[in-house]
């Protein structure tokens, strides 16, 4: 199957009953899990690697890795740069071979975002990449940034922001956060229908993790187009590596390099089955 671009994976404006999910990976084991899961389940994905966690795993490194196993995957696979904050790795991705890249430029004033995002759009889209990028401020912090307080995102900047910027696809905040939840959040999914409402741009749900069921059904419903999910999978991945040294403390080394997969296919699955129940061969 080819390596596609996200927007080719969204479901059309009006179309609300499903979203595709963004799975963060960090090494070859997480990517070939998520792959193994897309096959298992016939569901498309978005393998992804935030800006924020390339001390473990370098870009050029790890990049290679993931396209390599979208183009072996037997469904349609986007590989998507998460959080990129600097020129410089958006650019990187984007010579990889990376398919889109978010540019999250949610800590800058709105006319600054707007300015900075356009610069990114004009560049990957001359690449023939497409760009997510995040208005508002979602909470929490993905990989080694500082943790940040949700700012809900506002329906007439979101417009403005669309319009001005020409992205394909938006972040917004509606109160969720990266990492695992203290407290169960309370969605505002009123805003999120007021902004679905407003704009056509594919709407995007980060801090996936920790979410109900019913959150993700009630998102989804409610124009979200893809969501991300990250901690879940790492969780997973450490619980399993755990679960085999319980067991055995002689455990080897591709012993854990099975945990890894298994943990992430098994975490991927559980998501995409919540996401996109239609898809399941
Ligand atoms: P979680 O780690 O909360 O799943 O968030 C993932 C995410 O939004 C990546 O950008």
């Amino acid at each position: 199957m080819p390596l596609v671009k996200m927007t080719e994976l969204f479901a059309a404006h009006d179309d609300t009953s499903f979203a595709v999910g963004a799975f963060n990976v960090s090494n070859m084991e997480m990517a070939w899990g998520a792959i193994q899961a897309a096959e298992e389940l016939q569901t498309p994905l978005i393998l992804q690697i935030a800006e924020g966690r390339l001390r473990y795993s370098p870009l050029d490194l790890l990049g290679p890795v993931m396209l390599a196993a979208a183009k072996r995957c037997k469904v349609p696979v986007a590989v998507h740069l998460d959080h990129g904050g600097t020129l410089e790795t958006i650019k990187l991705a984007l010579s990889l071979g990376f398919t889109s890249v978010m540019f999250d430029g949610s800590k800058y004033p709105l006319e600054e975002n707007i300015r900075r995002t356009k610069e990114v759009v004009e560049l990957a889209h001359a690449q023939g990449a497409a760009v997510e990028a995040e208005i508002g401020r979602v909470g929490g912090a993905e990989g080694d940034y500082k943790s940040v307080d949700v700012l809900v995102t506002s329906v007439d900047e979101a417009k403005k922001f669309a319009e001005e910027t020409g992205v394909d696809a938006l972040a917004v905040a509606i109160g969720t956060a990266h990492g695992n939840y203290t407290v169960q959040p309370k969605l505002r999914i009123d805003r999120l229908k007021e902004i679905f409402d407003a704009i056509k741009t594919p709407l995007v749900l980060h801090g996936g993790t920790g979410l109900t069921e019913d959150d993700f059904k009630n998102c989804i419903a409610n124009g979200i187009k893809k969501i991300n999910i990250a901690t879940a999978s790492y969780d997973n991945s450490a619980r399993k590596i755990r679960e085999v040294c319980a067991a055995n403390p002689n455990a080897k080394f591709f012993d854990f390099s099975d945990a890894i997969v298994c943990g992430t296919c098994e975490n991927v699955k559980r998501h995409m089955k919540i996401f996109n129940p239609e898809r399941q061969a």
